[in-house]
Formats: structure tokens, sequence, C-alpha cells
């Protein structure tokens, strides 16, 4: 079993808590965090009704219509979601069967049904009318901004799949995204999808050597790279890193390099292997005809990561996927042709996927696409956007809107109060839990208190939101997620697979597949299975890795934090596994543990617990050291893996077969003092040099 029960979670003096209790050591180790989220939860008692402005127009308006849908899904659960791909998207050939269950767990959905996403997010736009609609905003990162109109866009999107097809690309094939936020990595992974190629976007962050491992997994023909990227007003190589990456061993299957050159900056060549975009794409026609492929086909597959070393290749459908990303833009933000939606994630997680490259796309939306960050040139930048751009769904990170509190604390410049903010009507949140302090901050300062806020719960492999509060419909209370979308059938339950009560805290899980679940791993089916569908809970149950609580008065859920080895820093998915992998690998080190602790803006932050070969450092050397590691993980694996704090022991906290104690790192990692039962431990007096380290 690769993930811990969340024992912490049960309150008072219920049963199941002596059930938690039986299990051992491990189940403990997040008490102090669950409990002390779960007593906040319980004591929040506002209640925000959702606006009347909102319910007039939403497409689910009032709670008895979100009533009447999820009656509909438990009538007819497969007819329900038909209805829905049916009406959501245009298929060139039908489908006559809804789910097929027959490989559980490895579900179906209207297989036989033929489609293609981008004649669903570009052509059927057009010939509705619609080919002038602003399509795409694009602010640079200097502010620079450019217009793309739905016309305009399919024809990109038809030159670069013409150039694939003239490369030799063809459906099933894999094509990495190396890119930075731009129109092009839009471009760039439709394209893939008009003729069929899956895609697997690498966040342009990680270093060459995650990249390569990501290459060489998804077996990837084509790299799709820049020469560099802007952001902050700083340039960051990209196609170096893709050379470097594709130097190391295994990368042949690689045959070509398109480079798009967004700033002009010197990169090396290889005549044999690169291609310019722009190169590619003269002489191209403007018309690609679509590949129609079965609602299964592997639309995209993004690398995440799980609980050992090795990222998870998340393989999602066409067909289901696609569905979902149109149905939450109308569920979840109730987009309307009038809106400007603004999601401020990038293109290289699921969020840019759903909410950036598919969605608004799918619906016929005017979105922005953003190469920067919050904070240049300064900490209004959000805001500033929003006012110039009339941004009317905005959906962000609570990292950001932590950072942007601070900032706004110091310097009313840039505190939202000073921008016209009256555009926006629906504000959304993604990623980690969003604490009651921030949410009320941004309801009250973001969205001038005539916002809903919807905490839209969800993961890569969800495919888009499952747990999610409706603008026009669901009541909010701050820190919650809410309830499940309509014929997401979530529950909380324990370590047998056996429903909690509400009030009761124990493990996220939903019951019945829904159309945009993750198909598969890629390369690696048996870990799916164990990952997702584990015999412990019986076999059938989608097990999310995160724990949860639903409240005694509604049954509203709120979501506690993962329950397996994996670390949420900003909003970013990391294993603490691949980053022990990555120090251990340094010359210099002999052991290195990883745990997680509360971090202020972050959520959560890395903290490394490292014993050297050559013994203990201290003082100025201690500190030279752990700055070399932070650069040797960021080398690895990418910047934002890099450990805030490094502390350097003569061992870790072990039993006596051997086993690092890891609960006791997370609690000196917060700087509690240690009160478990530390009896097992073989070496009990290395927790106080590792309390006192820094
Ligand atoms: C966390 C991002 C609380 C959770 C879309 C999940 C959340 C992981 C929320 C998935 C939320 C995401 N409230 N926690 N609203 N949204 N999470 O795959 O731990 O990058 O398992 O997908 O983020 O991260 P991923």
């Amino acid at each position: 079993v690769n993930w811990r029960l969340p024992s912490g979670c049960a309150t008072g003096s219920d049963p199941v808590a002596g059930r938690y209790a039986q299990g051992g050591a491990a189940f403990n180790s997040n008490k102090g965090q669950w409990m002390s989220a779960i007593e906040s939860t319980l004591q929040e008692h506002r209640v925000f009704p959702p606006p009347a402005h909102v319910v007039a127009g939403a497409a689910i308006s009032g709670m008895d219509a979100y009533l009447e849908l999820v009656a509909e899904a438990e009538r007819d659960y497969e007819g329900f979601w038909s209805r829905l791909a049916r009406e959501q998207l245009t298929w060139q050939t039908p489908f006559t069967k809804g789910l097929d269950e027959s490989n559980a767990p490895f579900y179906k959905w209207f297989e036989d049904g033929k489609l293609n996403a981008t004649y669903n997010c570009l052509d059927r736009h057009i010939e509705a009318g619609l080919g002038e609609r602003t399509a795409i905003i694009f602010e640079a990162d200097d502010g620079a901004v450019t217009r793309v109109s739905y016309g305009e866009l399919l024809d990109r999107v038809s030159r670069l799949a013409n150039g694939l097809r003239s490369l030799g690309v063809k459906a099933g094939d894999r094509v990495v995204i190396y890119m930075p936020m731009s129109v092009e990595g839009v471009v760039a992974m439709q394209a893939c999808a008009r003729i069929g190629a899956t895609h697997s976007v690498v966040f342009g962050g990680f270093s060459s050597k995650s990249l390569h491992e990501r290459v060489v997994d998804a077996g990837a023909m084509v790299v799709i790279t820049a020469d560099e990227q802007i952001r902050g007003g700083k340039t960051l190589p990209l196609k170096s890193i893709v050379d470097e990456a594709l130097a190391l061993e295994g990368s042949d299957v690689v045959k070509h390099v398109i480079v798009y050159r967004r700033t002009g900056g010197k990169v090396s060549w290889n005549e044999s292997r690169d291609i310019d975009l722009k190169t590619l794409v003269e002489g191209q026609s403007n018309v690609c005809e679509p590949e129609w492929v079965s609602a299964e086909h592997p639309l995209f597959i993004l690398y995440t990561s799980g609980s050992t070393g090795k990222p998870k290749g998340v393989q999602h459908s066409t067909g289901g996927y696609l569905l979902w990303a149109a149905l939450t833009m109308r569920w979840s933000f109730d987009i309307k042709a009038s809106d400007v939606f603004w999601c401020t994630a990038d293109i290289g997680w699921v969020t840019g996927h759903s909410y950036v490259a598919y969605g608004p796309t799918a619906v016929g939306a005017t979105q922005i696409v953003f190469e920067g960050v919050p904070t240049y040139p300064n900490a209004g930048r959000f805001w500033d956007m929003i006012q110039k751009h009339k941004v009317t769904v905005f959906y962000t990170a609570p990292t950001a809107i932590r950072s942007l509190i601070k900032a706004s604390d110091a310097d009313a410049k840039v505190h939202p109060r000073s921008f016209d903010l009256s555009s926006l009507r629906i504000l959304g949140t993604v990623g980690e839990p969003i604490n009651p302090e921030a949410w009320m901050w941004y309801h009250a300062e973001v969205g001038g208190g005539r916002c809903p806020v919807i905490d839209t719960f969800w993961q890569t492999e969800t495919g888009g939101h499952v747990i999610t509060p409706l603008p026009g419909a669901t009541p909010l209370v701050p820190g919650s997620c809410t309830l499940p979308l309509p014929g997401i059938i979530a529950a909380v339950v324990d370590e047998t697979g056996g429903d909690l009560v509400n009030g009761q805290g124990g493990i996220l899980v939903i019951k019945r597949p829904w159309p945009s679940m993750i198909r598969n791993i890629w390369n690696d089916p048996e870990r799916f299975k164990k990952s997702y569908f584990p015999e412990e809970l019986g076999g059938r149950l989608y097990l999310a890795g995160d724990g949860a609580v639903r409240d005694v008065d509604r049954g509203y859920f709120t979501i506690m934090g993962r329950i397996d080895d994996v670390l949420n820093v900003a909003g970013h998915r990391m294993g603490t596994m691949e980053i022990e992998s990555a120090l251990v690998s340094n010359p210099l080190v002999a052991e290195a543990a990883v745990v997680g602790r509360p971090d202020d803006t972050t959520g959560e932050a890395i903290c490394a617990f490292v014993v050297l070969k050559r013994g203990r450092p201290t003082g100025e050397e201690a500190t030279k050291i752990a700055n070399e590691l932070r650069a040797w993980v960021a080398k690895e694996i990418g910047p934002i893996a890099k450990p805030k704090d490094i502390r350097f022991g003569e061992n870790l906290p072990k039993t006596r077969s051997g086993k690092i104690m890891r609960r006791l790192l997370r609690s000196l990692a917060k700087g509690e003092t240690i009160t478990q039962d530390v009896s097992t431990l073989e070496n009990p007096a290395i927790l106080e040099q590792l309390g006192e380290a820094k």
C-alpha cells in the first residue's frame, strides 16, 4: 500500500477512530495537519448563497436544477452521459453505446463514435458563423497584445497539422510539446489533435533530464519547442534544454525538432533534425482534413507525480475528455458568448489543457492567454489585465492569491481596490486547498462581494472538475469545494472501502467511472490498476489520493490534502521519491528523505533531510552545500522541485528494521517538539540533531 490513512480525521468519539488507530504508525502521520484543517472547516459557518444576477441566466440555475440532474444520472447513468455527449459534442459517426465496463477498470466511453477534437474546438464554430469571434487575446510578458480569431486559429492549426503530416507524423504517433505560454503552444496541441497524434506537453520549467525521461517513455517522434521563453522580463532557454535532453541515451526515437522563434535568440542547430516552425508551415495549405478518431483514441498523455520516483503518463481519451472540457466550462463557469475567460494556468499542467487549450475553444469562448508572471512588472499585473481586457470569469490558484494578498498589503498601488474589476462575474480556484482567509479576500477584494468563488477540486487524472460549486446554484462555504458535479458519485470511505458518515474524515473515492477519467498509465497498465483501483478498496473504487471530510449539515466536501507521498507545492504536484532520487544521485549524498511542511504562501514547502557521505557539515559549509544541492535538484528535475529547507544529520530516524520514520521528519520539519512514541526508534538521539539543524 502506497498510501496512508488519515487517522487524525476521525473526530470526536466516533467508533472508526479506534479502527484507524490499529493501523499503526503510518496512519497517524498527518494527524496534526488534518485535525486543524477539519476543525477550521467544522467551525466555518459563513454561507454565501449564489447571487441573483448569476442565478438568473445560469446553465444550472438554482439547487433544484442541480438536484434534477443528479436524479437523472441516478435513474439512467449511461443515458445521462450519452445525452450530454450528444448535446455538447459534434460527432462524425454517432456512438451506439455509452459505457463499456467489460474490461474494468479499463473503462470505455462512446467507443464506436468518431470525432475530432479540433473540429469541435474550431470548425463547428466557424460553420456557425463565428469565424470572426476572438478566440485568444494573447498578452505577452512585455504587455504587447495580439488577438486571434477562430478563423485564424483554424488556419494556423491546419497549417501546422499539414506540416506535421509532411514530416510523416500520423494518427497514434506521439509528439512532445515543450513550449512557453503562447498562441503557438495552443496551436501545437491542436495541430496534433487535428491529425490524431497524441501530444504530451512538458512544462517549460522541467529540466533536460525530466524532459528526456518523458520523451523516451512516450516514444515521441517529434518535439515542438521554442528558442527561448520570456517570463518576468527574463529570457530562459528552451531549445538548448531540448538539445541536452536529446543528447541522452534513448533519444533517437525523436526524428524532428520544430522550433518556434519566440525571441530570435541564438540557438545551436542540427540541420538533419531541427526545423524552423515558420519554414515548416510556409507553403502548407490552410485546409487540413481532420482525422476522425474513436472517442477512446488517446488525445494526450500528461506526466504527473505519483508515490514512486517515476512520473506517471496519465492517458486521456478524446470523446469523454472533450465532453468534460466543454461541459464544465458551461456548468462550473457558466460560460457565455459575452464572457472573457481567463485561466492563468500554464499549458504544461492539466489545468492549461482543460481550461486553456480545449475547454474555452470547445465552447467557442474568448479567452486570455498570458505569457508572463503575476508579479511582473509588479504584483498588480493580474488586476491590470482584468481591467484592461474586461475579464468576466477569472480562474487561478490559491498560491497566487496568497502571494498577491501579501503584495497588496505591502503596496496599495497593486491592491485590487486600485483597479476597476467590475467586469468580473465569476471567480475560480484550483490546485490546492484554499484556506478560508484567502477565500474571503478573493471574494471581497477581487470579486467585490458580487462574484461566486468556484473552488474546483480535480486532478490530472479526472480530466476536469469533479467536485465543485455551481455559480448559479450552490450556496458557498469558504474552504469547501462543496458538492460533486451531477453524475459524479464521490464518497469518503475507510481503509476497506466502507462508507463513512458525514463528519468523519477518510479517503476520497469516486464510485462510478465517468467519461473524462484517466484511461491508463502510458506503458504501465499494472501501475494504473494498483494506483487508482487498489484491491484493498475492492478494486472498483477510484482512489483519488486525497483525504476528505463531508460536513454534517450539507454533506459538503472539504479536501484535506494528499494521503500518499505526493506534495503540493504552489499547486504543483511533486513526488517526494523523485526529489529523494535526485538528491541521492549527487556524489556527496549518502541518504535523503523528503517531506512536506505547511507554508503560508505555497501551501506546502519541500523539506529535505540529508546525510552526507563525508559526515555532517555545519555553519557556512552547510549553507554552501545546501545551495549546491538545491542547484542540483533544479538541474535534475527543475527549479520547482528545489527544497526550501535542507537539514543535515549524521543519520535519519529509523526503526530497528531500518525504515525511515517519516512522520517524525514531518513533525521536525514543522518545528514541532516530538510527542509521538519513539520507542521503536533505533537512534532517538538523532531527533535532537535534526531538530536543531537548519
Ligand atoms: C489538489 C490539478 C483542494 C489535490 C487540477 C489533488 C485540490 C491534486 C484542489 C491534483 C482543490 C486540486 N482543493 N485540493 N480545489 N484542486 N487539489 O493533478 O491534492 O496537478 O489530488 O491537478 O491537487 O493535482 P493535479
